[in-house]
Parts: structure tokens; C-alpha cells; sequence
């Protein structure tokens, strides 16, 4: 029987191209995420047999119960579930207002909880999998990240609670930490809406997308705990991990060339989330 894999913010980046790489190796896909013409979009590439977009806001409570119900009326079950939205908050902490933290918390943590609380009796059913996407910001917080990193920190903690209490019943968990990858991320303002642009992360740090969803579904499918994706942040995690005082120092010596200048514009996009 064909696994159905449902995909939070599979409209672009790192979701899109594991929704792409899991129907290649045969799933089922339902791919949910607020732009509808991509939802459309990447239905017409799978073909409707295959893949079934849901619009939905992982802001919104209940959004995704009803994404599960979908998955499950059209292909009857549910493997594996991929909480992957989110966007990145950028800036200094004095620069940053409490609605800025909020409106980080309630994609990155709270869409996060939504997610998995809608998905755990569908993927108790199927003794199926839970992936969690955080970042390697979730083991090193960079300075103008801060908002970013508490958030990726928060869904580390959750995952490896919910490893505990899904392992019972037979469910895997999986925390994802990606570093650089290629994606619409840092063409995000602080407030969600859009604003193309080059890429500001050098482009030998850049994971092609595709290859990280390999690496990614790889993981999920041999139901590891934890996969840590590009060369890099599998460094930064471990530095941070091992030897924490290298990571401020190295911030003291070669960050600041990284930063936006103090007070920076309110809806300065971030350098270096990831
Ligand atoms: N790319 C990197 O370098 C990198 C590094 C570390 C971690 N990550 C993490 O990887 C995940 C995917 O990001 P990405 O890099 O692929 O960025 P992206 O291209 O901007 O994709 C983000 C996705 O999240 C969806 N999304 C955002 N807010 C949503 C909401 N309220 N409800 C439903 N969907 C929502 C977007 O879809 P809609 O706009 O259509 O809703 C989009 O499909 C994020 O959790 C991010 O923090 C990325």
C-alpha cells in the first residue's frame, strides 16, 4: 500500500521539494499551505491521484484537523506527518516588539503544536512518523535572531519530549535541523510578506533544496531521532554542543561584520536565519 505523507508549507522551499522527492518515491502527498495557486501548481505536477493541496494556516486552530480529515477521506490513512512551516523573524531584540515575538511563536511553536496534535491519532492509527522541522539555530542563537532561534529552540524541546511519548505507541519522531538551504526563507520581511532578493548567505553555504529533502525523508523513512542537514551545521551544532565558548567567540571576532547597524529598519530582513 502507498504511504500518505502530509506536508505543512509545501508551497515553496524545503517542503515543496520533499513533497516532490516523497512522490517520486511513490507516496501519496498532501501538501498544505496558504498560497493556493502553488497548492494548484504542484497538484498539476503530481497529478490529483497523487497529491491533494489543502489551503490551510497553521495559525488558525483546527486548520489542520481538517487537513488530516482530508488526507485520510481521499487516501483513507496517514504515515507520516511534516510540521516544516515557518518563516524567520530578523532582528535585535530591543528592536523587536512583543507582537514580533508572538507572531514568531504562533507559526514556528504554536503551527508546530497544532500540527502535531492534529496528526497524532491519524499516525497512532498507522504506527507512522512525526517530523519536526527546527533549524541548527535551535542549538546556536546568532545575534538579530533572536526571535528565530527561541522558536527553534522551543520545537527541539518538543520533539525530543514527543519522542518519549510517541515511542509506546510505535510512532517515530524526527527533529530536523537544516542548515543553509535553498528557499524562499530570506526573502521574507519580519512580518511574513514577501520581498525577493538576493540571497545574502554566500552560495557555497546553500544547500540545493533537493538535495535536502533527500537527506531529510532519508532520515524520516529510517525513523532516526534527530538529522542535522549540510556540512555546516552539523559543525555549528557540534561546536555548540561540545565547546559553547568557541561559538561566542567566534561571534565576537567575525560577527559583527554580519550584522545590520543598531536600530535597524522595522522591517529589516535577517542576514543569516537559517
Ligand atoms: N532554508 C533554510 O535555510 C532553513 C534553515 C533552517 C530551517 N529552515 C526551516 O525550514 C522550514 C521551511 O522553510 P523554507 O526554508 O523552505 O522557507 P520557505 O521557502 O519560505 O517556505 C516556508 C513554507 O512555510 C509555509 N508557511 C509559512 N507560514 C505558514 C502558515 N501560517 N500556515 C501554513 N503554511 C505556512 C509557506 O507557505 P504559504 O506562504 O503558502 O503558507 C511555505 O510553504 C521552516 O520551518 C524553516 O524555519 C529553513
Amino acid at each position: 500500500m502507498k504511504r500518505v505523507v502530509m506536508i505543512t508549507g509545501a508551497t515553496s522551499g524545503i517542503g515543496e521539494a520533499m513533497a516532490l522527492e516523497w512522490a517520486s518515491r511513490g507516496a501519496c502527498v498532501v501538501a498544505v499551505g496558504r498560497r493556493v495557486d502553488r497548492l494548484r501548481s504542484l497538484e498539476d505536477r503530481l497529478g490529483r491521484n497523487q497529491c491533494l493541496g489543502v489551503e490551510a494556516d497553521v495559525c488558525v486552530d483546527g486548520s489542520i484537523e481538517k487537513a488530516v480529515a482530508a488526507a485520510q477521506e481521499m487516501f483513507g490513512q496517514l504515515d507520516v506527518v511534516v510540521a516544516n512551516a515557518g518563516f524567520s523573524v530578523g532582528g535585535q531584540v530591543e528592536d523587536l516588539s512583543i507582537d514580533d515575538f508572538r507572531r514568531q511563536f504562533e507559526t514556528n511553536v504554536f503551527g508546530v503544536v497544532r500540527t502535531v496534535q492534529a496528526a497524532i491519532p491519524a499516525v497512532s492509527i498507522t504506527k507512522g512518523s512525526i517530523a519536526i522541522v527546527g533549524s541548527v539555530m535551535g542549538y546556536v542563537s546568532m545575534p538579530d535572531n533572536s526571535a528565530y532561534a527561541m522558536s527553534k529552540y522551543a520545537v527541539r524541546a518538543l520533539a525530543e519530549a514527543l519522542y518519549g511519548e510517541m515511542s509506546p505507541r510505535g510512532v517515530a519522531v524526527t527533529h530536523v535541523a537544516p542548515g543553509f538551504v535553498e528557499s524562499e526563507i530570506r526573502e521574507k520581511r519580519r512580518d511574513g510578506s514577501h520581498s525577493p532578493g538576493s540571497d545574502p548567505v554566500p552560495t557555497f553555504l546553500v544547500m540545493k533544496r533537493e538535495v535536502a529533502a533527500r537527506q531529510i525523508i532519508d532520515a524520516v523513512e529510517a525513523r532516526r531521532r534527530e538529522v542535522i542537514v549540510t556540512l555546516h551545521g552539523k559543525l555549528a551544532a557540534s561546536v555548540a554542543r561540545h565547546a559553547p565558548e568557541l561559538v561566542h567567540l567566534a561571534f565576537k571576532a567575525g560577527a559583527s561584520k554580519l550584522r545590520k547597524p543598531h536600530k535597524s529598519h522595522k522591517l529589516h530582513k535577517p542576514r543569516t536565519e537559517g
